[in-house]
């Protein structure tokens, strides 16, 4: 039997990775910001199978709260099999441009945040020397465009932590991903017209199971982001800053 912690778990993607394990029987830690969803969720896992599912309220910006609210999830499950941090806000990039508050805002609940949590529970993994850490982060952090240059900075941030957090506990048997989806279509993009390119969280919750299972670092989600990404960070500056993108 699994013990999952996910923060953010109220996210359309962390929903699916969570009804994943529950119908395996895993005991389920949820944190997120909105109670009542979080009681919602609580009641479905169970009639999906899941073994416990508990819950814990966090904002991702009150960093004074995140080692206590680590250290309980910790404490509460025992072992943690598999961590994954999945909260995320996609920003008005113009109005990031116009006020720096909202800007860093954004930096924080993206970037700082996540930072901070894995931060805590990575010290507490390497000490157990067992466990897996993902986050989601995004395509958006492969290149900055001028588009959402803000949110893409915060996310290619976590993707360079997270980079030198798996060396580091590659050495403890801790294994770091790092998923970087596409386009997703959940409530964080609902205002978006949607094309071939967009993929559904159910697809994308299972790719998130099965490279945590494969203890893969890194993924692209759907896979062919990879090429996608390969093709646009190929592209020399100089023409790069003459397109819209
Ligand atoms: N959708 C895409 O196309 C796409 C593409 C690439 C990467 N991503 C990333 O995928 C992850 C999951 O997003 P999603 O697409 O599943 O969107 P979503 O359903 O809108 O989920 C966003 C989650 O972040 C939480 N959140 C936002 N601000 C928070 C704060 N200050 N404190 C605590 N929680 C906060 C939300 O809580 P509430 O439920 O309370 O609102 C919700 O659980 C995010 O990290 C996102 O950046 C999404």
């Amino acid at each position: 039997m699994k013990n999952i912690m996910i923060i953010g778990a109220t996210s359309a993607m962390a929903k699916e990775v969570a009804k994943l394990y529950a119908i395996e029987g895993a005991n389920l830690y949820l944190i997120a910001r909105d109670s009542e969803k979080l009681t919602r969720m609580q009641d479905d896992l169970i009639v999906r199978g899941a073994q416990s599912v508990q819950v814990n309220i966090f904002d991702a910006e009150n960093f004074d709260s995140h080692q206590a609210l680590i250290e309980e999830g910790f404490q509460t499950l025992g072992s943690v099999d598999a961590l994954l941090i999945a909260h995320g806000s996609l920003p008005d990039q113009e109005r990031c441009q116009e006020d720096s508050l909202k800007a860093i805002e954004e930096i924080n609940i993206n970037g700082i945040s996540v930072i901070s949590l894995l931060t805590h529970a990575a010290n507490i993994m390497e000490k157990k020397k067992s466990g897996s850490i993902t986050v989601i982060t995004s395509v958006a952090g492969d290149r900055g465009r001028q588009s959402n240059y803000v949110y893409g900075s915060a996310k290619g941030m976590v993707s360079i932590f997270l980079q030198g957090l798996s060396q580091r506990l590659n050495k403890s048997s801790v294994h770091v991903l790092d998923i970087k989806p596409g386009f997703v279509d959940t409530p964080m993009t609902s205002k978006f017209e949607k094309g071939v390119l967009w993929a559904d969280p159910i697809a994308v919750a299972k790719i998130i199971k099965r490279r945590i299972e494969s203890n893969s670092n890194f993924s692209y989600a759907p896979g062919f982001w990879l090429l996608i990404m390969t093709i646009i960070k190929s592209v020399p500056r100089v023409i790069f800053n003459k397109i819209s993108l």
